[in-house]
């Protein structure tokens, strides 16, 4: 999923096709131009939706899909050929969702098995040890009933406590090595890899063992931390710290505060704060904020003041990149921070710690000032202005301009015009100065290429409704695909009634996107089928650059109705409201078309009045459908 929704956001449609040879000239708040599908170089009967990054054919292909179905389609490659090249183009790199052989699940298995039992190993040397329980009780405040619960231990000094316990007991050194609890020299002699720290078991969202993460003991140690070499079940970007004692709380608030510490993450769960994770000494990843938005889209970043402050504002994002996995500092990156924003439709804020204190601190000293800071959190860009400001002085023209300057591009990378009218005046005010100053501000700046902008400079007059609209029909696709992918065999009976209100049964180009399209497929072959459980032949099916996608809708429909009528009418209802959105805008298109057709001279336009026949009766059936769904339900 991941991959294929940043390389979507990254392609603007409009430069792609173009970029094939299609002439698209602008035609209401979308683009028209020849078809390069089929042979008519009469009327144009392509168009094309910047704004969903869609297309379609009202000629004679009566076809239409997204940027991967164009690509497909104009170089006739397969999905995941497409994907590879646009990801490329995009500069997305393609991570593999490798599916867990049997084989390698046995391995892993095993691996989270030896890791379940250096747990127990750790934790028998802590409770031996006074002095580092004494630290752990009186230092860090933590009771007994914490320290058993985040399995907390204590690795000795010395280089073979866990070689020596564990070959004993007939492990292999080099499952050892694989399980990350053992390091290699050159000349390939094994020792333990943590010695005199105190562990951290970090499990998986589902509780499952992944590895360690270990602090210091001595203060001289280096590194302070020192985590598991990344290993198939140990990746620092993709799992998160206390999500498996999180993912309920988290839930229940419908909140996902993020701070920068295991150890904080421990103190907040103890203080009653227990929807708290955090990243191991890396930045916050794509896949981090993605794996919380299974549980929530509100989330808080609990930020040192540091972290966020100027440094990292001014960091690019590809510098961000570059050092993402650098040990350390979490890095703050307010534009790759607002991207994800937009295209996770989370609701990201900041909130920062006061007094260069960290959050156990915080909590240790008062607890209710937790729960003001983290309700006090800010929108990342009124985070970015207000830091930016912070012991400067405001009265200073240049002050004003440098933190204007940092703050507009932050401000134009907002996903809806509404959004960018609200800061705008809000940093205007902020700063003191009149807001029509910006508009030349922002034009003279130096502009890096963004698609996204360029579609809007070509539109200036668009209404702030758009970008809600597109994204809540996306939704429901999204919705339709995410309830057959988990019941497959409620297809038959949605076709059943669809049909009993003069309706089609559902079919591919109900789908707007061309992976929806992909699954859709895959889901009408599964009831086509009767050797395998509908499901499971579909999610065998799923090829590996749907994996991700796939994934996330079973999360995402975890909790379905269970009352299948209910279940059934939603989905009905859901299908009527895609073909609706669809019918209206096709015939808003075709209006235009219409009129181009009339001005080129041809007053019939008559395939297009054909089509505006079509769709027009196709609006009246879905209204009908809709009014017979209503009583049916009075009834
Ligand atoms: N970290 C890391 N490697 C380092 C330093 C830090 O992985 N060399 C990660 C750890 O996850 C650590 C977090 O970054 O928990 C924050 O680091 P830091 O603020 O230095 O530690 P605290 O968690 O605050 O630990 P303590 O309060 O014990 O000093
Ligand atoms: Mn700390």
């Amino acid at each position: 999923m991941s991959t294929i929704d940043e390389v979507k956001a990254r392609i603007d449609i409009v430069d792609l096709v173009s970029e094939a040879g299609v002439k698209l000239r602008h035609a209401g708040k979308n683009y028209t131009g020849f078809c390069p599908f089929h042979d008519n170089k009469h009327t144009p009967a392509f168009v094309v939706w910047p704004e969903s990054g869609t297309w379609r054919c009202f000629g004679q292909c009566n076809e239409g899909g997204d940027i991967f179905k164009f690509v497909m389609k104009k170089e006739g490659i397969d999905f995941k050929e497409a994907l590879q090249k646009l990801a490329a183009r995009a500069g997305v790199e393609i991570k593999e969702y490798q599916r867990e052989t049997p084989q390698q699940r046995e391995v892993y298995d095993t691996l989270r098995k030896l890791l379940e039992d250096a747990v127990v190993f750790y934790r028998s040397h802590l409770f031996a040890n006074r002095e580092i329980l004494a630290y752990l009780r009186e230092k860090r405040g933590l009771t007994d009933a914490t320290i058993e619960t985040f399995g907390l231990g204590y690795a000795p000094p010395g280089y073979d406590n866990v070689l020596r316990h564990f070959i004993q007991r007939g492990v292999k050194e080099q499952e050892l090595l694989d399980a990350g609890l053992l390091s290699e020299r050159e000349d390939g002699k094994r020792f333990d890899r943590f010695r005199h720290r105190i562990m951290i078991p970090i499990r998986d969202e589902n509780g499952k063992m992944a590895g360690f993460g270990a602090r210091i003991v001595d203060p001289n140690d280096i590194p302070k931390f020192l985590n598991s070499p990344e290993t198939p079940i140990f990746s620092k970007g993709r799992l998160l710290y206390g999500l498996d004692r999180a993912r309920k709380p988290i839930r229940a608030a419908d909140q996902a505060v993020i701070v920068e510490g295991y150890l904080d993450v421990i103190a907040l769960h103890q203080a009653g704060y227990e929807n708290v994770v955090s990243p191991m000494g890396t930045a916050l990843t794509e896949e981090q904020l993605r794996l919380l938005k299974r549980f929530t889209r509100k989330i808080v970043l609990a930020l040192d003041p540091d972290t966020a402050g100027q440094k990292a504002v001014l960091r690019g994002l590809e510098a961000a990149r570059s050092a993402m996995d650098r040990e350390g500092e979490l890095r703050f990156d307010a534009r790759g921070l607002l991207r994800n924003e937009a295209r996770l439709q989370a609701d990201l804020r900041v909130a920062s710690m006061p007094d260069d204190l960290d959050p156990d601190e915080i909590v240790a000293r008062d607890r209710e000032e937790w729960k003001k800071l983290i309700e006090n959190a800010k929108p990342i860009v009124e985070h970015v202005m207000v830091s930016l400001a912070e012991g400067k002085n405001l009265n200073d023209r240049r002050v004003v301009n440098e933190i204007a300057n940092q703050v507009l591009p932050l401000i134009s990378d907002l996903p809806t015009p509404a959004d960018r009218e609200f800061f705008t005046q809000r940093l205007a005010r902020f700063l003191k100065v009149d807001e029509r100053a910006f508009i030349s501000a922002q034009a003279q700046g130096p502009r890096v290429r963004r698609p996204r902008q360029q579609t809007e400079k070509r539109q200036p007059v668009e209404k702030s409704t758009l970008a809600v609209a597109v994204s809540s029909s996306k939704l429901v696709e999204e919705y339709v695909i995410g309830v057959l992918f988990r019941k497959p065999e409620l297809l038959y009976r949605l076709d059943r009634q669809l049909q009993e209100y003069g309706l089609l049964p559902l079919n591919v180009q109900d789908f707007d996107f061309t992976d929806n399209q992909m699954l859709f497929g895959l889901i009408r072959e599964s009831v086509e089928q009767d050797k395998t459980e509908h499901h499971t032949f579909v999610a065998e099916a799923v090829p590996e650059s749907l994996l991700g996608l796939s994934r996330d809708l079973l999360a995402q429909t975890e909790k379905l109705e269970r009352v299948e009528e209910k279940l059934l009418e939603e989905l009905l209802r859901s299908v009527i409201k895609m073909r609706r959105v669809t019918a209206g805008e096709n015939l808003n298109q075709l209006r235009f078309l219409q009129e181009e057709a009339h001005q080129a001279g041809d007053l019939r336009a008559a395939p297009y009045t054909e089509l505006v026949l079509r769709n027009t009766k196709l609006l009246r059936d879905l209204d009908q459908a809709y009014r017979k769904m209503s009583q049916k339900r009075l009834e």
